[in-house]
């Protein structure tokens, strides 16, 4: 932003003296060829600072993990995610019967999304396990044969709450694309930083995953009950969402960095390490820590049970409340939805991202009205500029 400030007032520095001989010079040709001059500076000047103008969107590669209670939401998730130019990695979880899996293949194999969503090889993956991490990381190698400039992660039970063409537009704004900023959500906490240290790394947990043929693996996070030997007081330890929001040169830092293969190895018997590792892995480097921004624009509720701690709850067994709660949010993904198919989906398609099938169906101004909202949201995480190493962030 200083920097557009510097220019503006170059240029009109420059405008200033064009106008000053001009009233001195006397010939027209002079002028006209000093104008040129001024406007060229001015273009190269912006175009060195900003190497990619504000209107170009940016290309999105989207991981979507489904499971077996998720596969039967992808058509409609697809329909509403789908851009020709982004990518989309669809990894259908082992536990899911050969006979829904070869169905939604089928449904990949239509026009519109053989060009690029594609379906990557059939892991196996113990829930708060290493292999949930890995799972991405892997997408992530895969995905980087491609061109994109983000990397977004999702489940089956996701729902985005703007339309594609919106979502690039926004992530390839001069100060989000241009910043090359990563975008990670913080998570409210009533514990402390060595508690959760304890809780995450202080324990030895197996991953059988790694172990067995992924083909017969039920995919069990094993707890010793054994307290780790390492030595955990000097750690970086960041605690986020497992939602993300990457830039593709941090995406190639994670994959292929020798710190990002010692930080995997370290976390092999950690607990949850996909909350972990890319929020550690962006603060312990100069370069990467000021890209780091403290929101991944997800709507997600919380400690619907009592406990903070409790999974997200379904959004579509909530009263009508929740959509004005989603109105409010500006985010660009809600989760969790119980229901392919729900009248909370329809709301937002009609009334938040505009993509109801029946055109007549949409409301236009209550789409624009949540646009600016999310437009408002990303300004003011984008705004801040966060964060300092090795801090706790829960
Ligand atoms: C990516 O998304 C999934 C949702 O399927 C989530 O469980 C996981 O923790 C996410 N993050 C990482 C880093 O794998
Ligand atoms: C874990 O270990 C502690 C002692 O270190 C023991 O009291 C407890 O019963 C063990 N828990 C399980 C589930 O084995
Ligand atoms: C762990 O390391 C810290 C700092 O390096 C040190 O002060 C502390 O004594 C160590 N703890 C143990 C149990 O060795
Ligand atoms: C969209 O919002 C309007 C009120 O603003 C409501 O009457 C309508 O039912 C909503 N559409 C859907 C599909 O829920
Ligand atoms: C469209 O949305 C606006 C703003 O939310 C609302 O006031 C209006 O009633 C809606 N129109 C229709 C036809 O539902």
């Amino acid at each position: 932003m200083c920097l557009a400030h510097e220019v503006d007032k170059q240029a009109s520095r420059h405008r200033r003296n064009v106008h000053r001989r001009r009233r001195t010079a006397s010939s027209p040709a002079t002028v006209f060829s000093r104008i040129l001059l001024a406007i060229a500076t001015i273009v190269i000047l912006r175009w060195a600072w900003f190497p990619r103008s504000s209107s170009s969107p940016a290309n999105i590669a989207y991981f979507i993990q489904v499971s077996p209670e998720t596969v039967l939401h992808l058509p409609r998730l697809l329909r509403v995610l789908h851009h020709p130019k982004n990518v989309y990695l669809v990894h259908f979880d082992i536990k899911i019967p050969a006979s829904l899996i070869s169905r939604a293949q089928t449904f990949l194999q239509s026009n519109s999304y053989k060009k690029n969503v594609f379906v990557l090889p059939q892991e196996a993956i113990a829930y708060a396990g290493i292999s949930m991490l890995l799972n991405t990381i892997n997408a992530i190698s895969e995905a980087l044969r491609y061109n994109w400039d983000f990397f977004i992660n999702l489940s089956g039970t996701d729902y985005p709450l703007l339309n594609p063409d919106r979502i690039r537009s926004f992530l390839g704004r001069a100060d989000v694309l241009g910043r090359r900023l990563n975008f990670l959500q913080a998570q409210e906490a009533d514990k402390d930083k060595e508690w959760f240290v304890n809780k995450r790394l202080g324990r030895i947990y197996i991953d059988t995953t790694l172990h067995s043929k992924a083909s017969q693996n039920d995919g069990t996070l094993i707890d010793l009950n054994t307290s780790s030997p390492y030595n955990f007081s000097d750690v970086t330890f960041v605690k986020s969402e497992g939602w993300v929001i990457l830039h593709r040169s941090f995406c190639e830092y994670a994959v292929n960095s020798a710190s990002g293969r010692r930080l995997l190895l370290s976390y092999a018997t950690a607990r949850a390490a996909d909350e972990l590792f890319f929020g550690a892995l962006l603060s312990e480097g100069d370069e990467f820590r000021r890209t780091m921004t403290w929101d991944s624009f997800r709507f997600i509720k919380w400690g619907l049970h009592g406990t903070r701690w409790s999974r997200p709850g379904y959004l579509d067994e909530i009263d009508e409340e929740i959509r004005e709660e989603l109105r409010e949010s500006g985010a660009f993904f809600a989760r969790k939805f119980r229901n392919c198919e729900s009248e909370l989906k329809d709301f937002i398609d009609e009334n938040m991202s505009g993509m109801a099938q029946r055109a007549y169906g949409v409301n236009d101004s209550s789409v624009a009205e949540f646009a600016q909202k999310a437009e408002t949201r990303l300004h003011r995480a984008t705004a801040v500029q966060s964060v300092t190493a090795g801090h706790f962030q829960v």
